[in-house]
């Protein structure tokens, strides 16, 4: 008999993410099928978004080769039959309170800090780089975790030192650098170009790093397709572009500037976007959505 949720204290909700405890060393992440786009989570879920995620994360932790925070697999007896795909059962660990990111591409708040100081988090870069330009070798650009609604700040490597330790925070940006440089050469193999992502770390009992949270997923990493790739433009977003390209043009009778939130998406733009999140997983993992355990009924 599985275990219902009702089993389980609710602990957080992230923006789509759920967190429960499972026991005092276990955790339950759920993955909703909510999605953001400009900063908002829209009102319109895209259905199967959290197993397509959870996927993901599955066959990254899988396939990076490096310690990892799970503690059972996708169908473990330990998730509720209903949430079954989209969870994952974790190592209760203490967090690492730095948010890892990894570059290799500029774009986002790195270009602005890049255009405002010539440096992003504190590494220097030459002179002429643009939008979506690649760097000469992937950088490692932390940030701190912001409160509830607030952005994350990018912050220096010495920033992170003082905070963590010289010790940990090197340990940090050789570990970031690695498992992004693994993800980046898996995913170009397949036409997508992993242009930054987000690690977050936990630590074992004996101090060494355990890769944790989500992992190298559309909502924690910028997927470009590497067909379209044009350096001097904002890339289309392998996941989100088309849902952004309806809620800022014509028919959405949004405007992205007022305070206004944005309007439901129409079920054309859903089934879309819900195929373009199944491909993305599809195209990286090589394998079929189809075989990826569902929810069980009844
Ligand atoms: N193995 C783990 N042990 C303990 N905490 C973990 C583990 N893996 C992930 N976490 C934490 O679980 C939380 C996941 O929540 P989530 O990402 O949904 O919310 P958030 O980070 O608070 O908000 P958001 O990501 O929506 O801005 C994070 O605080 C993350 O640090
Ligand atoms: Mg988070």
């Amino acid at each position: 008999m599985r275990p219902t949720l009702a089993d389980y204290r609710h602990i957080a909700s992230g923006k789509v993410r759920d967190i429960y405890q499972i026991d005092d060393a276990t955790l339950l992440l759920v993955t909703s099928d909510r999605i953001s786009a400009y900063d908002f989570i829209l009102d319109t879920p895209i259905p199967d978004k959290g197993r397509i995620l959870t996927a993901a994360s599955f066959f990254w932790f899988e396939h990076l080769g490096v310690p990892n925070h799970l503690d059972g697999g996708p169908a473990d007896e330990r998730i509720p039959a209903e949430l079954v795909g989209r969870s994952m059962v974790v190592k209760k660990l203490p967090m690492v309170q730095v948010e890892c990111v990894a570059r290799g591409y500029l774009t986002g708040s790195g270009l602005a800090d890049y255009q405002a100081t010539g440096a992003v988090c504190g590494v220097r870069l030459p002179a002429g780089l643009g939008e979506a330009d690649k760097l000469p070798e992937p950088i490692f650009t932390p940030a701190t975790k912001a409160a509830v609604g607030d952005h994350d700040e990018n912050v220096s490597f010495d920033q992170v030192a003082e905070t963590v330790g010289a010790d940990l925070a090197e340990r940090l940006r050789d570990a970031t650098l690695d498992i992004y440089g693994r993800g980046s050469q898996l995913a170009a193999e397949r036409g997508i170009i992993l242009a930054d992502t987000k690690f977050e770390f936990g630590q074992a009992a004996d101090g060494s790093l355990v890769l944790a949270d989500e992992v190298l997923t559309p909502d924690s990493s910028r997927y470009w397709d590497a067909a379209t790739y044009a350096p001097g433009r904002v890339q289309p977003s392998f996941d989100k572009q088309i849902v952004r390209n309806w809620l800022t043009g014509p028919d959405s009778g949004w405007d992205r500037t007022g305070e206004q939130r944005p309007p439901a998406l129409p079920a054309d733009v859903v089934e879309r976007t819900r195929a373009r999140y199944i491909e993305a997983y599809e195209r990286i993992s090589q394998q079929s959505f189809a075989d990826w355990p569902d929810a069980q009924h009844g």
